[in-house]
């Protein structure tokens, strides 16, 4: 590929065996990708080069101002040994949202995409083959100008990891329990909220703490003014079905617009379920609850896929949803959209791109 220098490990490290457990984000592959950024140059010196430890200085500005965003993305080993990628240009559109939101220059999409695939054709013996396992992408960019002062940066790198990973949560498809959060916010109108960057993720992990305290393991977010409304959950997007609709909380600029979600909505819309975004308020969903309409609740993302909530806690009030089962909704979800990124199930054009053989 033009642009693209490619420096082979000539140190393979051993891949895990086949069926040993993965964890999420644990492992790592032989390589990883390198891109720079300095003003007046722009983004040059692509690289593919052997994993391993990155040298900056301590004065970098992302360790100290937090300009930093990513994706998460997999790639998915097909049972006629095709390696497999889901909407990935989706991901690189929406990295660069995040990079306009706090000021690092955008990169080129299609470049992204078609060097994550040379990436990948490198590592593919890492894809996973193991039911329910796949290979995590983690592409992110960092300020790193040697300097103290509060601006954006003037020079930046643009990385990619690769992570043979397995479930996210360990409760896999088994029901999650849910606490919503009253006191702390993760995102306010106006904010970063739809931006996928590091600071997002660090104002989550008090309360992400509390609730693990109090045994439940994520949290749901409301919106920032009025804490009224539902947002999304901590690493994925909500949705509810009360009396046969399915409700996903509007993309209001506060929560991620999550490319599951989206993929997820489309689905459901051409299986013919009646499927609306619109401001959820947490009332409404414990009114449901006391009337015996909330039929299903479950959150959606790259790495959760789709995880059904069994149960909400909101204040003194306890929502079992379901009898703690996956609906069938969550269930139609979670086969369709497996079933195509694994290459079983046609999806609609252009979701799946095939990378390379095995
Ligand atoms: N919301 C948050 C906060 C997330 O971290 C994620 C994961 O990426 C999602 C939602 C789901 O987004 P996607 O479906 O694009 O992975
Ligand atoms: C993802 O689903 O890709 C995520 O980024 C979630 C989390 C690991 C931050």
């Amino acid at each position: 590929m033009k642009n693209l220098s490619i420096q082979k490990t000539t140190n393979p490290m051993s891949k895990p065996a086949p069926g040993e457990a993965l964890g999420f984000g644990r492992v790592f592959t032989d390589h990883m990708l390198i891109m720079e950024y300095d003003k007046g140059i722009g983004w040059h010196d692509a690289r593919i080069v052997p994993y391993g430890p990155i040298s900056m200085s301590p004065a970098s500005t992302c360790l100290h101002y937090a300009q930093e965003t990513f994706e998460g993305l997999k790639a998915y080993a097909a049972e006629d040994g095709r390696i497999l990628l889901f909407r990935p240009e989706e991901n690189f559109k929406r990295l660069n949202l995040s990079n306009d939101r706090i000021c690092i220059p955008r990169l080129d999409e299609e470049f992204c995409v078609e060097s994550l695939k040379e990436l990948i054709k490198l590592d593919k013996e890492w894809v996973p083959r193991q039911e329910g396992s796949s290979l995590y992408i983690r592409p992110f960019v960092i300020g790193n100008e040697s300097r103290l002062g509060v601006k954006d940066a003037d020079n930046y790198l643009y990385m990619v990891l690769l992570s043979p990973s397995g479930a996210y949560y360990p409760e896999g498809l088994k029901p999650v329990k849910i606490y919503v959060e009253e006191n702390f916010v993760r995102a306010v109108r106006g904010g970063m909220g739809f931006a996928k960057t590091g600071g997002n993720y660090a104002s989550s992990m008090l309360a992400q703490h509390t609730a693990h305290e109090k045994g439940y393991s994520q949290v749901l977010w409301l919106d920032g003014v009025e804490k009224k409304y539902v947002g999304e959950v901590g690493a994925m997007n909500i949705f509810f079905v009360i009396d046969n609709e399915v409700l996903a909380p509007e993309l209001d600029g506060s929560i991620l617009a999550g490319i599951t979600r989206k993929s997820i909505i489309e689905l459901l819309k051409s299986k013919g379920y009646k499927v609306t975004e619109r401001k959820i308020a947490i009332q409404e969903v414990a009114d449901a609850a006391d009337a015996g309409k909330l039929q299903e609740c479950f959150g959606s993302g790259t790495a959760a896929v789709i995880s059904p909530v069994g149960e909400l806690k909101w204040g003194e009030k306890v929502m079992v949803i379901n009898n703690n089962e996956i609906g069938p909704i969550a269930q139609y979800a979670y086969d369709t959209l497996t079933g195509i990124q694994w290459g079983r199930l046609e999806g609609p054009e252009g979701w799946v791109q095939e990378v390379c053989r095995l």
